[in-house]
């Protein structure tokens, strides 16, 4: 009783303590030092520092230096970035009013003003309830049969091919995305829909020119005729008045809510922004850490057949199966952490804020760095590990905030969990994946992404079974690389670059060859197609009695 009356009395006055340091001393002007750092170069800041490299080595050396809390000056703003799990839940939970969500203009302008990620009020409450009803399980448990078709027919349309993977999963997430905000009525547009967006999200990074020739006025034209596309949707949608829908449309469009055609056109393509690039980014680091990790791909695919076990083949999947996927649920986990594709959001302190003992000017932005407290051995031992099984015991609190926290948090999460997990179910079943080209860089787009985006090359498990040996050439662009498998175990990779102008001529060898699981006669095989390079591929195969897939695909004009 004694512990629960301290309990109590240390909760209020911690809560009492909170409120007095932060809001007590914000709204005037404050007598403090501004956080420790530096602003850089005029106008640009340290822009650049940050932008060309892995951010990772930006944000580490400067919280050594600084510590949890200091001050920089990027993309024309002057900032001061956190680290610190429980300052994050401060900006982004407690004292959440103080700091309000901050975007450039030009992203304003090409979503929509009225999107509900620019706002903070009342408007912005309403637009968070309509848009959780529609992604709560509930709601999203009924598309699961509809998910599966979009993801089947996405991964059947790789088949045998060499692959951009982000750029293909763009394509899922987006008719995902659609299929979740208009239903299955999307369909007829999902064209047209698919080829404004494209041209607007060219310009979301382009500088706010509007004139003819710019990419942003292209990009403006393009916004008007989604917002048109949509009108005309909505007035089919109104004629049909008795039937029932349970998309994120049919949430907007509840008479009461009283949202204008403008209203929901911005709020529709600001989903589809939040939706697509950050789940494709997703789903392409797991294909990558899956291929890079036989073992944890093994028993992803253990669980993944054992839900097949037992049905037949047409089965198709249910909500309660993707609740039986806990290692594959712990994958998605740990790759939302390692790769971390939102490394910080944005806030502006709306007030003067006393903070940590220092100084955060109205005006300025404040950043949580989620990257940092995800990769901060304090909360997570061994950070640069890729082990999903960590997740088998929960994370501390505020350590792991991949979709946010607190009143802008992410409501899409269940359903990016959902597309993930269908996706995943049928690609670990059926198929195996081979990455071509060399894969340690990392590209900003702004989203964290593997290098050139993951190509890869897909096969049907059960093309090549029966062989014991299969030697893969995959040509693409200015490299070739050679994959060869033994048993569905990928043990030999080369990649070697080509002339442009001949391809028939090896210029550098870059490979690191791996002999992880050293077989019969891999070692020959490997060093003849090395030798070979100018000769016939078919020659080598026949020579070795070895499977040898050409692909040209990739190849364009210049080589
Ligand atoms: C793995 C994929 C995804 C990740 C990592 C992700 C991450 C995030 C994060 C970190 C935020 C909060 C940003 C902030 O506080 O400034 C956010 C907000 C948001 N996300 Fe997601 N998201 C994902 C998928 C989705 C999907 C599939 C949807 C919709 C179907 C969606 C819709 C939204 C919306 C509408 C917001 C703004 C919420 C608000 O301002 O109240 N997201 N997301």
């Amino acid at each position: 009783m004694e512990f629960i009356t301290f309990a109590i009395f240390f909760s209020l006055f911690a809560a009492f303590f909170l409120f007095f340091f932060t809001s007590a001393t914000a709204g005037r002007r404050i007598n403090l030092p501004l956080p420790p750092g530096t602003l850089g170069w005029p106008y640009i800041g340290e822009t650049f520092e940050l932008y060309s490299q892995n951010p990772n080595v930006f944000f580490t050396s400067k919280v050594k230096k600084y510590g949890s809390i200091f001050k920089t000056h990027i993309l024309g703003c002057r900032c001061v970035m956190i680290s610190s799990p429980a300052a994050a839940k401060l900006v982004l939970v407690t004292q959440s009013h103080l700091f309000k969500p901050t975007f450039p203009a030009s992203k304003e302008r090409m979503i929509g003003k009225q999107a509900i990620f620019f706002h903070q009020d009342d408007y912005h409450f309403k637009l968070r309830r309509l848009v959780l009803r529609a992604f709560t399980p509930e709601s999203i448990k009924t598309i699961v049969p509809d998910i599966e078709s979009v993801a089947i027919d996405a991964i059947q349309s790789w088949e045998n091919r060499l692959i951009n993977t982000f750029e293909e999963m763009k394509t899922f997430t987006f008719n995902v995305a659609l299929l979740s905000i208009l239903g299955k009525d999307e369909v007829l547009n999902r064209e047209d829909l698919k080829r404004c967006y494209y041209v607007l999200e060219k310009g979301y990074n382009s500088m706010p020119i509007n004139l003819p020739g710019t990419l942003f006025h292209k990009s403006m034209k393009a916004r008007k005729e989604l917002a048109h596309m949509i009108a005309k949707i909505l007035s089919g949608r109104r004629k049909m008045e008795k039937e029932q829908h349970n998309d994120l449309l049919a949430s907007f469009m509840e008479e009461k809510e009283e949202l204008s055609d403008e209203q929901i056109a911005d709020n529709i393509i600001g989903v589809i922004f939040a939706a697509r690039d950050t789940t494709a980014s997703v789903l392409t680091w797991i294909l990558k850490y899956l291929a890079e990790n036989p073992a944890v791909l093994q028993s992803v695919t253990e669980e993944q057949e054992a839900i097949k076990s037992g049905e037949d083949s047409d089965k198709v999947l249910s909500w309660g199966d993707t609740k039986k996927m806990p290692i594959t649920s712990r994958v998605i986990q740990e790759t939302l952490r390692v790769a971390s594709i939102l490394s910080f959001t944005f806030r502006e302190a709306v007030q003067d804020v006393e903070f940590e003992g220092y100084l955060i000017p109205k005006g300025w932005k404040v950043l949580p760095l989620f990257r940092n407290i995800h990769h901060s051995s304090d909360n997570f031992p061994d950070p640069e590990k890729f082990d999903p099984s960590r997740f088998k015991v929960a994370p501390k609190a505020n350590t792991f905030m991949p979709f946010g926290s607190g009143i802008h948090s992410c409501p899409g999460n269940e359903l990016a969990k959902l597309e993930i997990l269908v996706l995943l179910h049928h690609l670990t079943t059926k198929y195996r994946w081979s990455v071509v080209g060399p894969q340690t860089g990392i590209q900003y787009a702004p989203f964290a992404l593997p290098q050139n985006g993951l190509p890869i090359k897909l096969y049907l498990k059960s093309l090549g079974n029966d062989a014991d040996v299969v030697g893969l050439l995959n040509y693409i662009p200015k490299y070739i690389s050679i994959n060869i498998f033994i048993e569905h175990h990928q043990i030999e990779v080369g990649t070697y670059f080509m002339s442009p102008f001949d391809s028939n001529v090896m210029i550098e060898d870059l490979s690191e060859v791996s002999h992880s699981q050293p077989r019969r006669n891999t070692n020959e095989i490997t060093n003849a197609c090395k030798r070979n390079l100018s000769k016939k591929w078919h020659d080598v195969a026949l020579e070795h009695d070895v499977q040898v897939e050409f692909d040209n695909e990739g190849a364009t004009d210049d080589d």
